[in-house]
């Protein structure tokens, strides 16, 4: 029986409290303003700026792909786990489109949690780097979206491994991120994502191996595999949803800005001043930043 059916369908497990609450509590500091998880290797910041953005984001995904999810999901799913769930706007969404199911969102910080618990959605605070806190072949279908400043790249075999465990067979997995490739991007574009990318590598992060997720699948045994890249233009050419995605987009190296600039020793205003050159660029070029999808499903024995 599902963990958190022991006690009535769709409620969360009696002996919720005695894990809810026993993740690991992150410590934070100040840097450029912002505050920053400082015992956890996440790149982005923890605080009320980056829960807007991150809400932000989430609508400007949704119009510019048009639903919440893509795996063939089957309409009676019961069993949904969101890794890495931010403000938790995603698991609230999917609740509404399958009212029948009950969908936990974990995250190793409850600081950008908007949506806290209710009879259909459950909050658990865990670290995915260390292992999710759930038996194995729980979920019907396990979500990730944009982890990728928060997972090293060596990481990434055994986050998946761990996300495969805890689905049950012929059970989906669906990962979405982006990385590094804008489509019709000009030099100034191409040299500021060649540096953060250095940034990133620095630290141990690689945004380039986000085109290989369906790769990383297969490496894990799943079976039915879709890649899908998904270009969303880039600014206000493009009307509305280009308009949304720059401003996401400007706002996400907003907020990557002190960590990098920190590392490189190099002045905030000098990165500032890269960063409009970029923007102008987009316009002029008719850029397209593309999503990075893959999902499959685990095998039946
Ligand atoms: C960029 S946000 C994406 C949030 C959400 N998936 C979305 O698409 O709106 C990344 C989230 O992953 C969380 N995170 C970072 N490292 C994590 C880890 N090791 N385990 C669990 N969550 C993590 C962060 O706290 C943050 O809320």
């Amino acid at each position: 029986m599902f963990f958190w059916k022991r006690a009535a369908r769709r409620r969360p497990p009696a002996d919720l409290s005695s894990w809810q609450g026993s993740g690991p509590q992150k410590r934070t500091a100040i840097l450029d303003d912002r505050e920053r998880l400082s015992d956890a290797p996440y790149l982005l910041p923890k605080d009320a700026q980056e829960q807007n953005r991150l809400n932000f984001q989430h609508r400007c995904l949704y119009s510019a792909i048009g639903n919440h999810y893509l795996v063939p999901l089957p309409p009676d799913v019961t069993t949904i786990l969101d890794v890495g769930t931010g403000t938790g706007i995603w698991p609230v969404e999917m609740a509404n489109l399958f009212p029948q199911a009950h969908i936990v969102g974990v995250d190793l910080s409850a600081a950008s949690l908007e949506y806290t618990s209710s009879s259909s959605y459950t909050f658990c605070l865990a670290d995915v780097l260390k292992g999710l806190p759930f038996p194995h072949q729980q979920f019907d279908y396990v979500h990730q979206r944009l982890l990728v400043a928060a997972l090293p790249a060596t990481h990434w075999p055994s986050v998946i491994q761990e996300l495969v465990r805890v689905t049950r067979p012929g059970g989906w997995i669906e990962l979405l991120e982006i990385g590094v490739t804008i489509q019709r991007a000009g030099p100034e574009t191409a040299h500021l994502l060649t540096w953060m990318g250095e940034r990133s590598r620095e630290r141990g992060f690689d945004m380039g191996l986000m085109p290989r997720l369906g790769e990383m699948l297969a490496q894990q045994g799943l079976e039915a595999i879709e890649s899908h890249d998904i270009p969303v233009p880039l600014g206000e050419w493009a009307g509305h949803i280009g308009a949304m995605l720059k401003a996401n987009v400007l706002s996400a190296f907003d907020a990557l800005k002190g960590t990098y600039c920190t590392q490189a020793n190099m002045p905030l205003e000098h990165f500032e001043a890269m960063v409009t050159r970029v923007a102008q660029e987009w316009e002029a070029n008719h850029a397209s930043y593309v999503f990075h999808a893959a999902y499959g499903r685990r095998g039946k024995p």
